[in-house]
């Protein structure tokens, strides 16, 4: 109807705009909230590549050079030049035989474990994974068991007790815990997968970047994980996922993992930001050891005030226990004129609510040393 088209578009043109005011006043590791600006702890733009200059020129060359859209799936006219350059890149990132490109990391972990196991088949998964892995395992018909988080003991009684009753297995673990900002045993993990005879699934979203080229590459194992999974959303601060793993595997993907085959394909303004990122994140670890050493400091001084404080990583929980208080934190935090979130059950297990701070290179030692003080203050306030 011709009404609803003029309301449509004056309100597309009015988005449109008010999404242009937003971005001008953009600032790294800032947000704007109701005409104020906070620091901002809630993204996962780890390294502030979001907006670099060099992800920005090489999407912008890409849409110049390719337009908008990859106008249909990759195994239809979607494959563009860039996807196979990322791919290697990914590849020689990872040090794998092969890599494939998904459109989200959502997508890949749903597309995946389907194609990787199915009814009478098995996956053990960390209890705490990400909704992604949890849907994905859901969506095989595989039997589903979840071992107790980041404990290698809980996975050896599982498949002590359960490994030989299935056919094909497959473990299911992230790397660096997106609510916890804790890490997964993973030299204990491999070692348990190798000698049950399973696969296992690496969700590296938030290790991948934020540590160099992750922590299956730190400590060491990388080789011995079937599949690494990693999203650019995160400290690549652009979109999209890839998954490395064998060519053989990477072939199978592409015939039989349905998030793949049934989906347009990314841009390839998306994709060229990607294959800047890679590049960035490659040739300079420093800025990975910076944003560690950074989040160590801040987990250590909220310790040394009395907080609870979790995680070995950039991802930072203090742990408050009751959802309400947890809000009210959040709240005062937020008149601070910081965003930290607070996050509570189902999304975490009950009665561990907390705030989540993660950090990111663009904070300042200011931004930090002002968080601490803030931090301290309610601390006392509470006691
Ligand atoms: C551990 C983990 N895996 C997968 C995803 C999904 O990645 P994407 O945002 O690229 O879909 C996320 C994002 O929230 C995540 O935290």
């Amino acid at each position: 109807m011709e009404r609803i088209e003029r309301y449509l578009s004056k309100r597309a043109e009015e988005g449109t705009l008010r999404t242009l005011r937003k971005l001008d006043e953009r600032r790294p590791a800032r947000v704007n909230e109701n005409g104020r600006e906070l620091i901002d702890f809630s993204s996962n733009d780890y390294l502030g590549l979001s907006n670099d200059a060099r992800l920005i020129e090489a999407a912008s060359i890409a849409l110049s050079f390719w337009g908008v859209g990859s106008g249909a799936s990759r195994l239809m006219s979607g494959s563009l030049a860039p996807h196979h350059e990322l791919e290697s890149a990914v590849a020689g990132f990872e040090g794998a035989e092969a890599a494939l490109v998904f459109n989200s990391g959502y997508q890949a972990n749903t597309s995946i474990i389907p194609a990787l196991v199915g009814r009478g088949d098995v996956i053990f998964a960390d209890r705490l994974s990400h909704a992604s892995q949890i849907d994905g395992a859901m969506l095989s018909g595989a039997k589903l068991f979840r071992y107790e988080h980041i404990c290698a003991d809980s996975l050896l009684g599982f498949l002590e007790k359960e490994r030989a009753n299935y056919v094909e297995a497959l473990v299911l673990t992230e790397s660096v815990f997106s609510m916890d900002g804790d890490i997964a045993p993973l030299a204990e993990i491999v070692d348990l997968k190798e000698r049950f005879g399973c696969a296992i699934l690496l969700d590296e979203a938030h290790g991948a970047g934020a540590f160099g080229r992750g922590i299956a590459h730190k400590l060491g194992v990388s080789a011995r994980v079937d599949i690494i999974m990693g999203t650019f959303s995160k400290a690549f601060g652009s979109f999209g996922a890839y998954v490395a793993c064998s060519a053989l595997m990477k072939d199978y993907f592409v015939n039989s993992a349905r998030g793949f085959i049934y989906s347009t394909s990314l841009p390839a303004s998306i994709i060229c930001a990607n294959i800047a990122a890679l590049k960035i994140v490659a040739n300079h670890p420093e800025m990975s050891d910076e944003l560690q050493k950074s989040s160590t400091y801040f987990r250590e001084q909220l310790r040394n005030q009395g907080w609870q404080v979790g995680g070995k990583s950039q991802i930072v929980p203090v742990i408050i226990g009751e959802s309400q208080m947890s809000l009210d934190l959040a709240a005062k935090l937020n008149d601070a004129g910081i965003r930290a979130l607070a996050i509570r059950p189902p999304t975490v297990p009950k009665g561990s609510a907390r705030l989540r701070f993660s950090l990111c290179l663009a904070h300042s030692k200011e931004d930090i040393d002002y968080t601490l003080e803030v931090m301290d203050g309610l601390r006392q306030l509470m006691a």
